[in-house]
């Protein structure tokens, strides 16, 4: 049972899919580890990490041959397939929806491929929840990269020259990502308020020291779908929730977005005229940037300054920004997903096609992309 870990090849992604930690579990359970040369080191881990941990390290052409399990952070692109072995599984974050074309050439690349993203979020599969492991360290990063652009402090300080008053941060989107923001904040001495269209967020919201802000209508007791996700909310909704929160905009000096609605274009929740009620020197970080932005201005991968002295934060990548532990988090969801697959007996991968955790995340199989969201209608 070979398992390769290639390096990342996209400039943007940071983080690693096996630690040293990772790598000894899976040598332990009869599997030969082999890594790319210099894969772990943007996540601060040498190679000799990995083959202390019982890995060997190949040069980054060769590291796939013959390997039967590819763990990686990203889709694998073209310019790699050509080196994925047919009849490997891959897992990934897949990043699958509107990729038609690139799921059709992992198929035809006669991957099996697994988008870790997909995974049910019951219990039995808390740990492989990739959308949480990475959400939680973007929150907190969010609130730490706000800070270190805001021209002030965040705690309120008495001091002998004088008193500097809290500053005032609002979360939009209360799940994982935004739930580590508000605790972040709430950590560095902030006055934070947030927002969810989900009626569960409120009490957790509480819980964690700030106040709720929300529409509270017949739309918002129901905007909860069964898998616990938000439903796009409707025109009139959206409106009502946009005359109520841009007065309390006007008075923050943070906002961080988060809201996302899976497989869905981000609800644009902060409007360009909200930005411009902010006071100079105000920052907002845009979490959904990446899938089309919660903040009207917002570019991905860019620090935007807007004409009246409001920055928008679109970073590209955030749990990426914070690599080690991203990968240390990733790594293990990977590591917890492969153990199920793995037959102790004989010692090689097999995963149970029928399990439900195989049947929610496998993507391409024998030559087609098989998940039913995302057959190529023919
Ligand atoms: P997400 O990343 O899909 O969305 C982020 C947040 O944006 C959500 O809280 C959503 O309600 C909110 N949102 C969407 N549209 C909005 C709008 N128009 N205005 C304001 N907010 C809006 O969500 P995430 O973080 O993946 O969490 C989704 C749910 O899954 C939550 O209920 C969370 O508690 C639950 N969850 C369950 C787990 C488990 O049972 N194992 C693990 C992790 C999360």
């Amino acid at each position: 049972m070979r398992i390769a870990v290639p390096a990342e090849i996209d400039q943007d992604e940071t983080r690693v899919a096996a630690t040293p930690e990772t790598v000894g579990k899976l040598t332990k359970l009869g599997a030969s580890v082999v890594v790319a040369r210099g894969a772990g080191m943007r996540s601060g881990i040498p190679d000799q990490d990995y083959v202390a941990a019982g890995a060997t390290v190949a040069e980054p052409e060769t590291v796939m041959q013959d390997a039967d399990v590819i763990l990686k952070v990203r889709r694998p692109q073209l310019a790699e397939l050509a080196a994925c072995p047919a009849g490997a599984l891959m897992l990934a974050i897949m990043d699958p929806y509107g990729q038609e074309a690139a799921l059709a050439a992992i198929a035809s690349a006669g991957l099996t491929s697994f988008a870790m993203e997909l995974m049910p979020r019951i219990t039995r599969a808390q740990s492989m929840d990739v959308l949480s492991s990475q959400a939680n360290l973007a929150g907190y990063r969010a609130i730490i990269d706000a800070a270190a652009s805001y021209g002030r402090v965040l705690p309120m300080m008495m001091t002998a020259a004088g008193t500097i008053p809290a500053a005032r941060i609002f979360v939009m989107g209360a799940g994982v990502a935004g739930l580590q923001a508000i605790a972040t904040a709430r950590r560095l001495g902030a006055i934070v308020t947030a927002t969810d269209v989900r009626p569960a967020a409120k009490e957790q919201i509480a819980s964690l020291g700030a106040k709720f802000v929300a529409v509270e209508d017949d739309e918002f007791r129901q905007a909860e779908s069964a898998a616990g996700y938000a439903k796009p909310m409707s025109a009139e909704y959206q409106a009502k929730q946009a005359a109520l929160v841009v007065g309390h905009i006007a008075k923050q000096d943070i906002v961080v977005t988060t809201a996302l609605i899976p497989g869905r274009p981000a609800p644009r929740l902060v409007t360009a005229a909200m930005v411009a009620s902010m006071r100079p020197g105000s920052v907002i970080v845009d979490l959904a940037v990446e899938r089309g932005g919660n903040v009207e201005g917002s570019e991905a991968g860019r620090d935007v300054e807007t004409t009246n002295g409001v920055r928008i934060l679109g970073y590209a990548n955030t749990a990426g920004r914070v690599a080690a532990s991203a990968s240390a988090l990733y790594a293990r969801n990977l590591l917890s997903f492969v153990e199920t697959m793995i037959d102790k007996t004989t010692n090689t991968i097999s995963p149970n096609w029928d399990d439900e955790l195989v049947r929610a995340t496998l993507l391409t199989r024998d030559g087609q992309v098989v998940h039913p969201n995302f057959k190529i209608a023919t």
